[in-house]
């Protein structure tokens, strides 16, 4: 296809929210908040900030810079800007990684639109929420079920395509998400266990903050702001030259670090003011959350804008990782976006039936000491493959491009302090060392600093 025809975000603002969309997604709702919790809390939110500067700006800034440049989803742009075999490698591993998370990924969103639908219908018992949870997860068709439609909405989404699909729905819910989760946070912020829930989430306890701690920071930076497998680079590529690359970043990076904050101010108040566990994960969404909203007055309504948001928030992920897998299509074989959107969403919906299965059906189909096919996806995708990807990325940026070429993209005179100077040491140097000691944390072989 003609450079000149690709589709381009009608606004940069359409293009913040579709990206900062991408990153805030369950990552902030139910990792963040906890990991903080557990690592002495506004410690952890410093070095999380810290994080952010040294791998998570950095890398955004390179996906960014070499989807714009090369106008390609990952596999084209890496062959377009480099004649090599082995670059395009580090895009076909992206794909492949968007392709697996989406997969496991559309399995808990159907979770929540299920949670949505309870909590009109029969809403939330005191204490039913196990047993809810674990009967919805026993039954096969259900799980199949919601997965599917989870994966109908993102279909429907990115079928529109990009100014009229994804950016036009990012406009809609992200702002929603926003004024949902002021409401439930402020809410929260009522209840008698405010204080105590402030404090877990935001009171430094430098001494909580281990070596392990600092690592978590550094590996949650990445992940949370989606990098590392080219969904930000496709992005990127449907960017105009005219918009400021660097000054999108950070606020893509304050939108996600505020919206994190806001949730963890969302949960930890009724966790505490109920004295329920402030666990991370499935368990806190579906287990912990409903039953204090069984307890809470009017919490019915509560628990309804809750998984709303939480939607909200898990769609709009979604939609960037079929992006990047319909725009391959799309870039490479010449398909149309609506036949590669049907074929490719029709294709990883099957894909993930297995981890919706590995919860009924196929729980006995284990590695690893254990793990479901659910849990090995998302330890290989989120441990192994997004920290390669990211490596190489901030390879390919640091040490293939050219400056001429990088900064054709992020140009010395849009910014002040010698931005440019500093972003290129830090993707040169900096980012893929922090890469590779999180792949060794993240892989277990550096477990022993503990
Ligand atoms: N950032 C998302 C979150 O916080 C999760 C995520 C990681 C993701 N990598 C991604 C989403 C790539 C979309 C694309 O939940």
């Amino acid at each position: 296809m003609p450079k000149q025809q690709r589709e381009h975000w009608a606004s940069k603002f359409g293009f913040v929210l579709a990206a900062a969309g991408s990153a805030i997604g369950l990552g902030n709702i139910w990792r963040f908040p906890y990991k903080a919790g557990e690592y002495g809390g506004g410690a952890f939110v410093v070095a999380y900030i810290v994080s952010v500067f040294i791998i998570g700006i950095p890398v955004l800034i390179a996906e960014f810079i070499i989807g714009r440049s090369a106008q390609k989803s990952p596999v084209g742009a890496f062959r377009e800007l480099r004649d090599s075999r082995y670059w395009p490698l580090v895009g076909w591993l992206g794909l492949l990684t968007g392709f697996m998370i989406l997969s496991y990924y559309s399995v808990v969103g159907g979770w929540i639109l299920k949670y949505i639908v309870v909590s009109c219908t029969n809403g939330f018992q005191t204490g039913a929420a196990t047993a809810e949870f674990n009967g919805f997860l026993a039954s096969p068709g259900q799980q199949v079920l919601w997965h599917g439609v989870f994966m109908l909405v993102n279909i429907f989404i990115v079928r529109g395509g990009i100014s009229s699909g994804i950016e036009k729905w990012s406009k809609i819910l992200m702002p929603s998400l926003l004024v949902i989760l002021f409401v439930l946070m402020v809410n929260s912020l009522l209840t008698s266990g405010a204080a105590e829930g402030m404090r877990f989430l935001l009171k430094p306890d430098f001494s909580k903050l281990t070596r392990a701690g600092m690592l978590e920071a550094l590996g949650h930076a990445f992940f949370s702001l989606s990098l590392g497998m080219g969904a930000m680079l496709t992005y990127g590529s449907y960017l105009d030259k005219d918009i400021n690359i660097s000054a999108s970043s950070l606020e893509i990076v304050v939108l996600n670090t505020f919206y994190a904050i806001m949730a963890g101010l969302m949960i930890f108040p009724v966790v505490f003011t109920y004295g329920v566990d402030p666990g991370a994960g499935p368990g806190l969404f579906f287990v912990t959350l409903p039953e204090v909203f069984a307890r809470m007055p009017g919490g019915q309504i509560v628990g309804f804008f809750f998984f709303l948001l939480v939607a909200f928030a898990a769609i709009t992920s979604a939609i960037s990782l079929l992006e990047v897998v319909v725009s391959f299509f799309i870039d490479e074989l010449g398909w149309t976006r609506r036949r590669s959107d049907y074929i490719l969403g029709c294709v990883i919906f099957l894909f993930g039936i297995p981890s919706a299965l590995s919860f009924n059906l196929w729980s006995g189909v284990t590695l690893f000491g254990g793990k479901n096919i659910f849990d090995i996806l998302d330890l290989l995708a989120t441990n192994f493959m997004l920290p390669v990807g990211g490596f190489f990325i901030a390879v390919f940026a640091g040490w293939i491009l050219t400056h001429g070429e990088k900064e054709a993209e992020i140009k010395r005179v849009e910014n002040t302090f010698h931005f440019y100077d500093i972003w290129h040491v830090l993707i040169k140097y900096v980012t893929p060392i922090a890469l590779i000691i999180v792949l060794l944390y993240t892989t277990g072989i550096i477990r022993f600093l503990e």
